[in-house]
């Protein structure tokens, strides 16, 4: 049998109906910007393979600092040992950070980031509100010694059209779409509101008002809805909100899984604003997009509710691959690739090269709401409705791949986010491909 063949008999792809699924391509190698198949043809990864890899594919930096880490201590319970690579990273974010953040908390993906982030919100308020609370032998309840105890908040802020991932924790903060339609019914309460604009934010304020001593934390994709569309939104309206949000002890929760690692033109995205988050959850380019790592980082404040004598006050979350030391040592290397390459002077390119293709492209016809935001450029085919479902996306995969150019719409939303090793030759291949399918 095949390599299709013998996919399609054993495997199940995410994101992918597999009722008339088109075959999977099979992939042999990849380089730089290039994805190379079994027959020898090469496509440039436009969407740096979901947005992971910044660096460009196998870098061979990072994969000597893997084969390093790998031969040396490939894995260790993280529960009771450390090890550098993750002590070395862990410094190394703090400094970076667009926040007060002191403490780092490792697991495996974006969805996981995020899903550690929920909790430790919605726990950091339950510990404040336990006063001494002890074990009843009984019924195995939390009875509290006070009656004064205050109300714990647990309910979640979030965006409408919002994607934070695929957990139910990350389900739940995210838009009600069709990702989530089989499991509407088992989410937790969350309390939507729209992106900022001038008309809606003095409702969302009172909307938040009316709730306020119940709500935990707020989420948010800094600037851009990444998977609802490529939603860019107001920064200034933003950072009045988040202030607004802060004034009211609610935690704020940057998601920069999608925007961290220069991906809107600057480091992180939470660097367009005043207002720093308590918490910002990484992934993705974290490793450069070699290896799965996730990242939620905390500020003191918060982590020193976890910080007690009560035994029952523990984070008890963690995966059994928590801070893996090569995927650790991946991230250490694609720090040093923002330090010694030059990844800053690309983005910065790939920036100034999309404003003046998207300048271009809104000459054209049947396309609408032509937008950038630094190595993300983005608009949507104007035919059918915008929505995930429309089927448009399959057809613009396939003739884009005929033409040597990977993309993957969400829908009718036509994007592109490169690796930041793209050239300007490459980037303009990309552009007249795109040309070419409007
Ligand atoms: C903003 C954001 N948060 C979380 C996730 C989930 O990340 P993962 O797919 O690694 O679980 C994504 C994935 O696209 C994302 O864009």
């Amino acid at each position: 049998m095949n390599l299709i063949d013998r996919d399609k008999k054993y495997i199940w792809h995410p994101f992918t109906q597999q009722k008339n699924m088109a075959s999977p391509l099979p992939i042999v190698k990849a380089g730089g910007s290039f994805l190379y198949d079994e027959n020898g043809n090469s496509y440039i990864d436009a969407i740096s393979s979901w947005w992971v890899n910044i660096h460009g594919h196998a870098h061979p930096y990072i994969a000597k600092k893997i084969y390093e880490q790998a031969s040396q201590l490939e894995h260790i319970i993280f529960a009771g040992f450390t090890h550098e690579p993750a002590v070395t990273l862990a410094e190394r974010l703090i400094e970076i950070l667009p926040g007060n953040f002191s403490k780092i908390f490792y697991s495996d993906d974006g969805s996981t980031s995020t899903e550690v982030a929920i909790k430790i919100a919605i726990q950091y308020w339950w510990n404040r509100s336990i006063l001494n609370g002890e074990w009843s032998n009984s019924n195995q309840e939390l009875t509290a010694t006070s009656n004064q105890q205050p109300a714990t908040r647990n309910k979640l802020l979030a965006f409408n059209n919002a994607y934070h991932g695929d957990t139910f924790g990350a389900m739940s903060v995210s838009d009600r779409s069709v990702f989530t339609l089989a499991f509407h019914d088992l989410l937790s309460e969350v309390i939507f509101i729209d992106t900022p604009d001038e008309h809606n934010i003095s409702s969302i304020k009172e909307m938040i008002t009316s709730h306020e001593n119940s709500i935990a934390a707020f989420i948010y994709e800094p600037l851009i809805q990444g998977a609802g569309g490529m939603k860019m939104y107001n920064v200034v309206l933003l950072d009045e909100l988040l202030h607004f949000i802060r004034q009211k002890n609610i935690i704020c929760i940057a998601d920069e899984v999608m925007t961290g690692f220069g991906r809107t033109g600057k480091m992180f995205a939470s660097q367009y604003l005043q207002s720093e988050p308590d918490i910002i959850c990484l992934s993705k380019g974290l490793t450069g997009g070699s290896m799965a790592l996730g990242v939620t980082a905390c500020s003191e404040n918060i982590y020193n509710a976890f910080v007690t004598d009560d035994a029952k006050k523990t984070f008890f979350h963690g995966h059994s691959f928590t801070a893996n030391p090569i995927a650790c040592a991946a991230a250490n290397a694609s720090l040093d690739l923002f330090e010694n390459s030059d990844a800053l002077k690309n983005i910065q390119h790939i920036t100034e090269q999309n404003i003046a293709f998207a300048q271009q492209l809104r000459q054209f016809n049947g396309i609408k709401n032509v937008r950038s935001l630094g190595t993300i450029l983005a608009f949507e085919i104007d035919k059918g409705e915008d929505v995930y479902l429309n089927i448009i996306s399959h057809d613009i995969t396939k003739k884009a791949l005929e033409k040597g150019v990977y993309i993957r719409p969400l829908g009718n939303t036509v994007y592109i986010m490169p690796p930041y090793c793209i050239t300007s030759e490459e980037l303009n291949k990309v552009y007249s491909v795109l040309l070419e399918l409007i």
